[in-house]
């Protein structure tokens, strides 16, 4: 009885370490809140029909009959996809895998930008996946130019609260008059409201979509300090579930096919629901910020000891 008494309380501390093991590794498993589904408004579109190639043709597959494209970056380059279209406002999501195993120096970025076009003054929505070096943990950085106002970063910089590497989740840009929206999985995780705070670097001209992996290592990771490692080349990233709606314009002459006020009517970004928070999205914006944001510029003082002015608007 002795004998088994002993194993007993053995076997159950064993299993109780190995469960803090677990759980310090896998970190804590979140239960994210319910959130309207504004991705399920949209038709996804195939990777044909709504992009072409922006660089390194040779790492970027087309599969899944057209609806997935895999990106990769290898010792030879990256590779990119850049929307054919351009758009004045929309609604932007990709479902994106990322490569798993030790990604730091690499960096996947989801971004509309018009920077091609307007170079110096030019407007910017980002959202950049991070690989990184500790806890081999992904990050998800959002930021925003507007009218070429590269000298402030408004970064704001997030754990994500899923393994990113293990399925494809959602990564949604919300632009239009009233606010940009990003989310994760439908969660709101960051708004920019359209306000006299903002209106000088709000990104106002119409912008392309980009879906990117490339190699950071002189940017992303403290100055390259961690570069990318080829030994683990090559990094894959796959992209799925895409979705642009939007005010597409005249790549020629930039005119909008859609005017102001038909927007609100004909385009549904532009609605109730795409131009205002749910209580629900409130909820899940205040979630996503309280547990997994780490980083925003508004508490930079360090940074910049005279803050951005949208920072002490709210
Ligand atoms: C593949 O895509 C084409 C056109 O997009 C469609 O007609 C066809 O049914 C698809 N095939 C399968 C197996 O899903
Ligand atoms: C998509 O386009 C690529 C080249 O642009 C082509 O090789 C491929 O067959 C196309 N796929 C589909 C499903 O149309
Ligand atoms: C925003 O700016 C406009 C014009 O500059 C001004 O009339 C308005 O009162 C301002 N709104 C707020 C909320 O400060
Ligand atoms: C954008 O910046 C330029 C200077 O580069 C300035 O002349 C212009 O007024 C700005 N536009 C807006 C909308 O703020």
């Amino acid at each position: 009885m002795a004998v088994f008494h002993h194993n007993f309380i053995l076997t159950s501390l064993l299993i109780f370490l190995r469960n803090i093991i677990v759980a310090y590794s896998r970190g804590p498993v979140y239960t994210p809140p319910n959130v309207d589904r504004l991705t399920d408004r949209f038709s996804r579109l195939s990777v044909n029909q709504s992009y072409n190639v922006f660089f390194g043709g040779a790492n970027v597959h087309v599969t899944n009959n057209g609806t997935s494209a895999d990106l990769s970056l290898d010792k030879s380059s990256g590779s990119g996809l850049v929307s054919k279209n351009k758009y004045y406002y929309g609604f932007f999501n990709a479902a994106i895998k990322l490569p798993a195993g030790f990604t730091s120096g690499v960096v996947v970025a989801y971004y509309l930008s018009n920077a091609d076009i307007f170079p110096h003054k030019h407007d910017e929505i980002d959202i950049e996946l991070l690989g990184h070096e500790k806890r081999r943990e992904w990050v998800l950085q959002t930021n925003i130019y507007g009218n070429g106002s590269v000298s402030t970063g408004r970064e704001e910089k997030f754990y994500l609260w899923f393994d990113p590497t293990q399925g494809f989740h959602d990564y949604t840009i919300l632009w239009n008059n009233h606010h940009i929206l990003f989310l994760v999985d439908n969660i709101p995780v960051r708004e920019v409201v359209h306000n006299n705070a903002t209106s000088s670097v709000y990104p106002s001209k119409p912008m392309s979509v980009y879906a990117t992996i490339w190699d950071a290592s002189q940017w992303a990771t403290h100055g390259g300090k961690y570069p990318v490692n080829y030994k683990f080349a090559p990094f894959v990233t796959s992209m799925t579930g895409i979705e642009m709606e939007g005010c597409i314009v005249n790549s020629k002459n930039m005119a909008p096919s859609c005017s102001k006020s038909s927007l609100s009517s004909i385009d549904p970004v532009d609605g109730e629901q795409f131009s205002k928070l749910s209580s629900q999205q409130i909820s899940g914006l205040e979630w996503a910020r309280r547990k997994h944001m780490f980083y925003s510029y508004c508490q930079d003082k360090p940074r910049y000891k005279v803050l951005p002015q949208e920072c002490s608007a709210k």
